[in-house]
């Protein structure tokens, strides 16, 4: 971005390090470690100093505690992350005059409905959905952009996780099966189009909710046999599960998917297979 300072929270993140990347820019770690700003958002005092060090334009949220799981049996931790710091943050944003996107999730909806838009009622199943509508709900209607994306894929460059897509990869190319639910749906949202869809919303000045998603509405299944097709793997070793066999603690939505019509309009979202192929030729041997 032309001479626009950018300062990613959470940029030690999957999402957040790809951030960093592509704007050339700082980002925060909750332990410091080298490359990063060391900071807790809970920490309202150190945030306020690093946003008046850093004084950025647009300062990009893509922190949070992303294991729904964990959240599910740690609410105040998850309350207080993804939720109430999320004030903290546009409030030090503000006070150094700077932008703030705030990235949340597809799991702020029921999972009862099918392509959500932007208006659509929020009504999260789990612990993780509501502490991230928490975070969209005290800073709805200030100088900000809400980004919600959903199973966002793409190779996690910290490789401090593993993602969806990097989970199918692998095992298939060890031509180990994977058991893959059928029945969750999501519009996953391609890794690349993130930075651009900020880009994109920032130098146009638009403010408010944006849905950043795949058109193709899949589950998870469908999505896993996509990947495995693109990338030359064995499709017979994806196998179909239900959710109600895997132990998860927390409650899954069955049917997130978004509509991007809104973002559609103003950024360009390509389709799942051919953003797939772009990535497949820098992982193929
Ligand atoms: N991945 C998904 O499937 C998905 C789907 C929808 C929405 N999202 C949203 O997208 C954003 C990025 O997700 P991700 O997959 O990149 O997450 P991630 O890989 O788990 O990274 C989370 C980031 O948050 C930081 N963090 C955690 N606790 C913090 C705290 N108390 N203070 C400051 N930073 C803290 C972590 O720092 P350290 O690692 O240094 O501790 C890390 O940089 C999140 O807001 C998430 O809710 C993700």
């Amino acid at each position: 971005m032309n001479g626009i300072r950018v300062l990613v929270i959470g940029g030690s993140g999957f999402v957040g390090r790809y951030l960093m990347n592509y704007f050339s820019c700082h980002g925060t770690s909750t332990s410091g470690e080298t490359g990063y700003i060391k900071l807790n958002i809970t920490d309202t005092k150190s945030l306020n100093i690093i946003l008046k060090e850093e004084n950025p334009d647009l300062v990009i949220n893509a922190s949070g505690i992303t294991n729904v799981d964990y959240c599910e049996t740690h609410i105040d931790e998850a309350m207080k992350i993804n939720g109430f710091a999320v004030e903290n943050l546009a409030n030090a944003a503000e006070d150094v005059g700077a932008t703030s996107c705030h990235i949340s999730t597809d799991y702020v909806y029921s999972g009862e409905g099918c392509k959500y838009t932007e208006e659509d009622e929020t009504k999260p199943v789990n612990v993780y959905g509501k502490s991230k509508l928490l975070g969209e709900q005290l800073i709805r209607g200030r100088k900000n952009i809400i980004l919600r994306i959903s199973t966002p894929y793409g190779f996690n460059i910290t490789k401090k996780k593993i993602t969806f897509l990097e989970f199918i990869v692998s095992n298939l190319k060890s031509k180990k099966p994977v058991k893959i639910v059928d029945d969750q749906f999501t519009t996953p949202t391609f890794l690349n189009e993130i930075p651009i869809a900020i880009e994109t919303l920032y130098d146009l000045k638009k403010t408010g909710i944006y849905n950043l998603g795949s058109t193709e509405c899949l589950s998870r299944f469908e999505f896993a046999e996509i990947v495995s097709t693109v990338f030359r793997l064995n499709n017979e070793l994806i196998l179909k599960a239900k959710t109600s066999e895997i132990p998860f603690i927390a409650k899954r939505p069955k049917n997130c998917c978004m509509s991007n019509e809104k973002l559609k309009s103003i950024t360009k979202i390509g389709d799942i297979k051919n953003n797939l192929e772009a990535l497949s030729h820098s992982f193929l041997p």
